[in-house]
């Protein structure tokens, strides 16, 4: 795919005094690239680029993000007009298909959503195994993982179908994120059911009860459709760059989510959604003084930051966090809900973004800012949310993993390294080794 985007313009480097040719790769959006392919080929040169601030790992026609104007679109369109008009399901066909599906592939892709919403009796069994307490995105991690050996055809025929590929996993997903709760409770399992849309569906299962059936609530669908888009798809972050590069040893689809969910967990990335709730509840315990925390985030010797501002590519407000507010106060309103963490949540932004630090470096809230304070309006537990990001991250990852595995130039991702251990030295044997030989 790359070829197709060399322009006719050329980057001239210059390595001790020899001159070279890069070719000058542009996007449909206008964002340019030195093609470094022949680099080493060419020079014996690699780039060295730590947490890849520079490095553009594959071309990709999912999604265009621009962070500078805080812009962000999924197949060309904005991510406001998705979040408005469209339902999560509508999202994740276009992310796979490149398309808005029509009303009978829609209703094609919802059928098969429903048709693969159980997962196998014996999978039931791994959650009275696992020790008390454990984390929910581990179970996640473990039990995706083990589809692999459930439904071994995606072993034998990789390539599937897309939409069975992808609907498999997308409603199984959601079938174990909800009854590892109800597991983590003890509470009987709800299964899925056939009439109810997917986030319905979900939300049934997470909270009917056999002594309190759930009465479904509209807003709170609309609320969670909203989310689950928002977090669909995100380009190269580190969890779809996971699945991209797992797969790209031909594993199968399952293995890669797996990989790509452990990644998500990290505090840094979607586990983010929890620390901010958590935050906001010490803050809260203490008596509403944010400043501490303030003050902590600036401290340089201070490892603490303000959870849930700061983005790698957004140096502007990140669009998802401005319509995840409004969400934030449509939902609270619709249920009558009043969370003081909300409040705690809207004066810690003011006085950041009035603040030289959060200034200077363009520190803005991100996506997991607010999203918490829905969930819990919501009755999703903290330890849940970002088993509720990987819900919707997975149509992105899925697209991503299917662009990489039918890439023309696909190779098995490979980075390079500058080493700068010791240099070769003659192996001492074991009697005769000194502490000084070190
Ligand atoms: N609080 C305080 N200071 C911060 C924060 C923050 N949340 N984020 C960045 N900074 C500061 C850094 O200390 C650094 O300051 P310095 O230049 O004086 O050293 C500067 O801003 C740049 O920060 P980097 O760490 O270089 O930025 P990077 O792009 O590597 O990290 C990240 C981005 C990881 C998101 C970071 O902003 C962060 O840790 N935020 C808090 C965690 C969070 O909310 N993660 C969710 C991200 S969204 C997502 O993954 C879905």
């Amino acid at each position: 795919m790359i070829d197709k985007f060399v322009t006719n313009k050329i980057a001239e480097l210059t390595i001790e005094g020899e001159k070279y040719s890069l070719p000058i790769i542009e996007g449909t959006e206008g964002e340019k690239a030195i093609d470094i392919r022949k680099l080493r080929q060419e020079t014996g040169y690699i780039t060295l680029d730590s947490g890849y601030m520079n490095t553009g790992s594959c071309t990709s026609e999912i999604t265009y993000l621009e962070g500078s104007k805080g812009i962000l679109n999924y197949r060309g369109y904005a991510i406001e007009d998705l979040a408005e008009n469209c339902s999560f399901v509508e999202v994740a066909y276009l992310l796979l298909h490149g398309h808005l599906p029509t009303a009978d592939e829609y209703q094609h892709f919802s059928n098969l959503l429903g048709r693969f919403a159980l997962i196998h009796e014996d999978m039931i069994h791994f959650f009275d195994h696992f020790p008390p307490n454990t984390a929910p995105m581990a179970i996640l991690s473990s039990m995706v993982n083990s589809l692999s050996n459930f439904y071994p055809e995606m072993a034998e025929n990789p390539i599937e179908d897309i939409d069975i590929m992808a609907t498999r996993l997308i409603s199984k997903v959601r079938t174990i994120a909800a009854f590892t709760y109800k597991k983590s409770m003890g509470w009987p399992l709800v299964y899925p059911r056939h009439d109810l849309s997917y986030c319905a569906n979900f939300l049934n299962m997470m909270f009917d009860s056999p002594v309190k059936p759930y009465v479904i609530n509209d807003e709170v669908v609309a609320a969670l459709n909203k989310i689950l888009i928002l977090h669909a798809d995100h380009e190269q972050n580190c969890s779809t760059s996971t699945v991209r590069l797992v797969g790209s040893a031909r594993v199968n689809l399952y293995a890669s989510i797996s990989a790509g969910i452990s990644a998500l967990w990290g505090p840094l990335h979607g586990g983010a959604n929890q620390a901010v709730v958590e935050m906001l509840e010490d803050i809260y315990a203490s008596d509403g003084d944010y400043q501490t925390y303030i003050d902590r985030a600036k401290n340089p010797d201070d490892p603490f930051r303000l959870v849930g501002f700061g983005h790698r590519v957004y140096k502007s407000y990140d669009p998802r966090s401005i319509i995840i507010k409004k969400a934030c106060d449509d939902v609270l309103e619709a249920l009558n809900v009043s969370d003081p963490l909300l409040d705690i949540a809207k004066e810690l932004e003011e006085v950041a973004l009035n603040d030289e630090f959060f200034i200077e470096r363009n520190l803005y809230p991100n996506v997991d800012f607010y999203s918490g304070i829905i969930y819990r309006a919501i009755g999703i537990p903290s330890n849940m949310f970002t088993v509720m990001f990987a819900l919707g991250r997975l149509p992105g990852w899925i697209a991503h993993w299917k662009e990489m595995w039918d890439d023309p130039n696909w190779r098995i991702g490979r980075p390079r390294q500058i080493y700068v251990g010791p240099k070769h030295r003659p192996f001492i044997p074991k009697e005769e080794r000194e502490k000084k030989d070190r």
